[in-house]
C-alpha cells in the first residue's frame, strides 16, 4: 500500500473534515456533544444523535458559526434497525451513546443489564454495519468507539458497564482488521473519569454501593487509581477523537488510545 496522499505539511491545520460527513452517537451532553463541536470545527457536517430531544436543540444553537454543521437526530439506539440505517454513507463514525448502573452483581436488574449492551455495544455494531458500504465504496473511513478505562480492567458493581466496554474492545479491534485493506480504521478511546452528567449522576450510587458519603466517593473511588488527581475534561477526550481522524493517523488501527491519567500504569 502507498502512504495516504492527504498528508498535511507542516505548516497545515491538522484536521480538515470539510466535506466529510460525521455521526456522532449520545450527541446531546458530555463527550458526545464535545466531539459533535470539535467535529464540527474541523468542518464536518455533523450527524447528531440522541434520544435527548433537548440537548440536540442546544448543540445545534451551540454549533452556529463553526466551519462545519450539526444536524438533529432524535433516535433512541435500543431501535436498532433505525439504527443501522442513520449511519448509512457516514464518513466518520463516534460511537459514543452509553448509560451506567452501579449496584452489585446480584442485585443488578437484568432488564437494565440487556439494555446496557443494546446500546453500548449491539447499537455500535449496527452503526459500523450501517456505515462501512459507504466508506469501503470510497476506501477511506474512520471509526471511533468511545469506551473507557472499564474496556481495559473491571471494577466491582459495574457489571453491564464493564462487559459492554469489554465486547465494544474486541468489536473495534475486529472493524480495524476487516477495514484496513479498505482505508477504514477502527479505534477505541479510553478516558477515565470524565466531568460529564454520567460522572454526576454516579456519585450517589457508588456512596450507596461502597458504603461512604457522597462527597468521599471523587476520591477514595473514582480517583483513587488515577495518578493525576483530576477529572478529564469532555474536551480533552474530544481531541483525541480528532487526532484519529485525522491523516497523520491512518496506521493507527485496532488499538486503545488511554487517557486515565495514569490509572492503567499500574
Ligand atoms: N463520563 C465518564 O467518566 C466516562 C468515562 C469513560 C467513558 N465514558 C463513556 O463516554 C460515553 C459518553 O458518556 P458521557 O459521560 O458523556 O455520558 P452522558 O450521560 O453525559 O451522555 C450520554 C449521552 O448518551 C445518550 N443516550 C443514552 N442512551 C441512549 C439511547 N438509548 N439512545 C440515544 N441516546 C442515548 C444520552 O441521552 C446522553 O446524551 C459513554 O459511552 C461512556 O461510557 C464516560
Amino acid at each position: 500500500m502507498t502512504p495516504p496522499r492527504d498528508l498535511p505539511g507542516p505548516s497545515a491545520p491538522t484536521l480538515d473534515l470539510g466535506g466529510r460527513t460525521a455521526l456522532v452517537t449520545g450527541a446531546a451532553g458530555g463527550i458526545g456533544r464535545a466531539c459533535a463541536l470539535r467535529l464540527a470545527a474541523a468542518g464536518a457536517k455533523v450527524r447528531a444523535v440522541d434520544r435527548d430531544d433537548s440537548g440536540l436543540t442546544a448543540l445545534a444553537d451551540q454549533s452556529a458559526g463553526l466551519a462545519g454543521t450539526v444536524e438533529p437526530h432524535v433516535l433512541d439506539l435500543t431501535d436498532l434497525d433505525a439504527a443501522e440505517q442513520v449511519a448509512a454513507g457516514t464518513d466518520v463514525l463516534v460511537n459514543n451513546a452509553g448509560l451506567q448502573l452501579v449496584r452489585p452483581l446480584e442485585e443488578f436488574p437484568p432488564d437494565v443489564f440487556h439494555t446496557v449492551l443494546t446500546v453500548m455495544l449491539e447499537a455500535p455494531f449496527r452503526l459500523i454495519r450501517g456505515a462501512l458500504p459507504h466508506m469501503y465504496g470510497q476506501g477511506w473511513g474512520r471509526i471511533v468507539n468511545i469506551s473507557s478505562v472499564h474496556g481495559l480492567r473491571a471494577s466491582p458493581y459495574k457489571s453491564a458497564y464493564v462487559a459492554a466496554k469489554h465486547g465494544l474492545e474486541g468489536l473495534s479491534k475486529t472493524a480495524a482488521l476487516e477495514g484496513a485493506p479498505h482505508g477504514v480504521t477502527s479505534n477505541c478511546v479510553n478516558p477515565g473519569y470524565v466531568r460529564t452528567p454520567l460522572v454526576e449522576r454516579q456519585l450517589a450510587d457508588q456512596a450507596r454501593a461502597h458504603g461512604i458519603p457522597q462527597e468521599r466517593v471523587l476520591a477514595e473511588v473514582m480517583l483513587q487509581d488515577s495518578a493525576v488527581k483530576r477529572l478529564i475534561e469532555p474536551e480533552e477526550v474530544a481531541e483525541a477523537v480528532a487526532y484519529l481522524c485525522a491523516p497523520q493517523a491512518s496506521f493507527v488501527t485496532g488499538t486503545s488510545l488511554v487517557l486515565d491519567g495514569g490509572w492503567t500504569a499500574h
